[in-house]
């Protein structure tokens, strides 16, 4: 399976998405600063992935400055970490990972040394987390569906948007390898094409049976009856279970809530704030509008005309009809069935 991250002790590698599914280009990191980079540049992307790279980052600056006096090596590699923080906003997984960073840093230590070693550990043990949490997930989604299903998923939630196998890609997955997947249906999700170069790159490599869609066409074929269910991956779930996830996932519930169909996010743990009450406190990533103006460098609309860029939107709890979870599946998310099942680790039965 294809890696955003190829991560060896002290070298870290990132695979350039943007030049998929054509080119397979590697860009080497040294430090904090090339990670920020390749964040900004949509390099990597995809919130469990961002995550972990930004752990790896400041795994690479820790090792950089292991030599200097602890009070030094606290404070430069606070101002790193507040730099991969000033990345990208939306997705609350990359703030998980830097506070965990955080927390190590301020571990009583002998020396930089020993924190650098132990920054290092907490950043392979976020990525080794995350691979056994999307498998879980997979294993919990797949349960949901007693026979063969055909399944629509808008962007990429696969290996190369985490650290190996997916979320909802991961569901995906998992039930092809039950053998209870007739068919998937793959947004191409513009402006910049997640699911038409990514995750339809990914199905091939699987030799999973799909067909690449246009956005507008998902009203369509679940009118004719061909989606059983839609399943998504998240940025970020406030504490009512409101969620953010790319552009166009709010207009996929609201076309399965008029046609029946079940719309589930799949999303590790991480992916919750359960310091914001509900959407409107997720901060929007706004990006350039020469990406909708533009596809892949060629201006497709009159030079005079702007375009507006939100990279996320938000869907209403009312319109999920469940969250799949590493722990299991919170039905029907509400803030109070989330704050007990968070708690407790309890599933929710209805
Ligand atoms: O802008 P991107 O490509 O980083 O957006 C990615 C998504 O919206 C994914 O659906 C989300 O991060 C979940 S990835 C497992």
């Amino acid at each position: 399976m294809l890696k955003a991250l190829r991560w060896n002790t002290n070298t870290l590698e990132v695979l350039d998405q943007t030049a998929l599914p054509h080119e397979e280009l590697w860009i080497s990191c040294d430090n904090a600063e090339d990670v920020a980079k390749t964040i900004v540049e949509m390099k990597v992307r995809g919130a469990p992935a961002i995550g972990a790279a930004a752990a790896f980052g400041a795994a690479l600056e820790a090792q950089r400055l292991r030599d200097l006096s602890l009070d030094t090596f606290r404070r430069e590699m606070t101002k790193s970490l507040e730099r991969l923080g000033a990345t990208r906003p939306t997705a609350v997984n990359l703030f998980w990972a830097i506070e965990r960073m955080t927390k190590t840093l301020k571990r009583p230590a002998e020396n930089a040394g020993q924190l650098a070693d132990w920054i290092r550990s907490e950043a392979e043990q976020i990525a080794l987390e995350d691979v056994a949490t999307n498998r879980a997930i997979g294993r919990h989604g797949a349960d949901l569906f007693d026979k063969p299903v055909e399944i629509l998923t808008h962007c990429n939630t696969g290996s190369l948007a985490t650290v190996d196998f997916g979320t909802a890609l991961g569901v995906i997955r998992t039930l092809a390898e039950d053998g209870k997947l007739t068919h998937v249906w793959v947004d191409e999700t513009r402006p910049y094409l997640q699911g038409a170069r990514l995750t339809a790159y990914e199905l091939c490599q699987d030799g999973i049976p799909h067909t690449l869609i246009t956005d507008n066409m998902a009203a369509h074929f679940m009118k004719q009856g061909r989606v059983d269910a839609v399943i998504v991956g998240a940025d970020r779930i406030a504490r009512n279970g409101d969620t953010a996830n790319k552009i166009g996932t709010y207009g996929l519930a609201v076309l399965c809530a008029y046609h029946e169909i079940p719309f589930y996010v799949a999303a590790p743990l991480s992916t919750f704030d359960l310091s914001i009450a509900s959407g409107e406190f997720i901060p929007i990533e706004e990006r350039s509008a020469e990406e909708v103006t533009s596809i892949r460098g060629h201006r497709i609309s009159p030079q005079q005309t702007s375009a507006a860029h939100p990279a996320f939107d938000v869907t209403p709890h009312s319109l999920i009809t469940g969250i799949i979870t590493e722990r299991g599946v919170i039905h029907a998310p509400t803030e109070e069935r989330i704050l007990t099942w968070m708690g407790d680790g309890k599933e929710s039965t209805e």
